[in-house]
């Protein structure tokens, strides 16, 4: 056996004895199989599918203009179709609070809460979220309230450089919806979609900690109001 994992045997002449080769295995072949037995399921199209297909209004790539639901206000930009939410929230809707980090949906730092679930911005398309109710970062200090997880994370010194740390209030935020009472080790694993190159791990679980306490508790934490 040669490191290609032939034995050699294989290039003898083949004789008219030798029972007929099989085809060998080709990419068009394995297309043209998976077509047939596709069709023979009823996987493909039909004409009346396919028309209704093509009434389907398509968008862009121009810019179009959209209308979203943040934090309660309707809200009223121009995207691409290949705008993230994320950017449209920076660049167009001057809502800064969810940072601009890995931009592939790796570290958590632009997370925000669509329709009750945290969510990487940067991975849905601003065209995508229209109709859907969007919660950021800037709604835990509107209008003279304070969540009781801002102060938690002063309190427990939950940040250093702080570039992560809107994203992990927003998703200890949806936790905490979902939790009200959680464990350190739920809180550990809860948040576990956000990173921190800083390493404030310790602090920010005691601080979702904290604000748990404080909002079973009617929100007596040190620092928050009427939240
Ligand atoms: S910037 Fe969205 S997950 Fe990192
Ligand atoms: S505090 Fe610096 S990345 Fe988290």
């Amino acid at each position: 056996m040669n490191s290609y994992g032939l034995s050699g045997k294989e290039e003898r002449p083949l004789t008219p004895q030798d029972p007929k080769p099989k085809k060998p295995f080709s990419r068009r072949g394995f297309m043209q199989g998976v077509g047939a037995g596709a069709s023979a399921v009823g996987l493909v199209a039909t004409a009346d599918e396919a028309q209704a297909q093509s009434n389907v209004k398509s968008q862009g790539p121009a810019a179009v203009p959209v209308t979203l639901n943040i934090n309660g206000k309707a809200l009223k930009a121009n995207v691409e179709p290949r705008e993230t939410l994320l950017d449209t929230l920076r660049n167009q809707l001057d809502h800064t609070g969810a940072k601009r980090v890995c931009d592939r949906g790796t570290c958590g730092a632009c997370t925000v809460i669509v329709d009750g679930k945290v969510q990487y911005s940067c991975t849905v398309l601003a065209i995508d979220a229209q109709g859907r109710q969007i919660q950021t970062i800037e709604s835990l200090t509107a209008g003279g309230k304070v969540h009781p997880i801002v102060p938690a994370f002063v309190n427990n010194d939950a940040q250093q450089c702080g570039y992560c740390t809107p994203g992990f209030v927003m998703a200890a935020k949806g936790f905490l919806d979902r939790n009200p009472n959680p464990t350190y080790d739920q809180v550990k694993e809860g948040l576990g979609g956000n990173l921190c190159r800083c390493g404030t791990y310790v602090g920010v679980r005691k601080a979702v900690l904290e604000a748990a306490k404080a909002l079973r508790a009617g929100n007596n934490v040190k620092g928050a109001v009427n939240a």
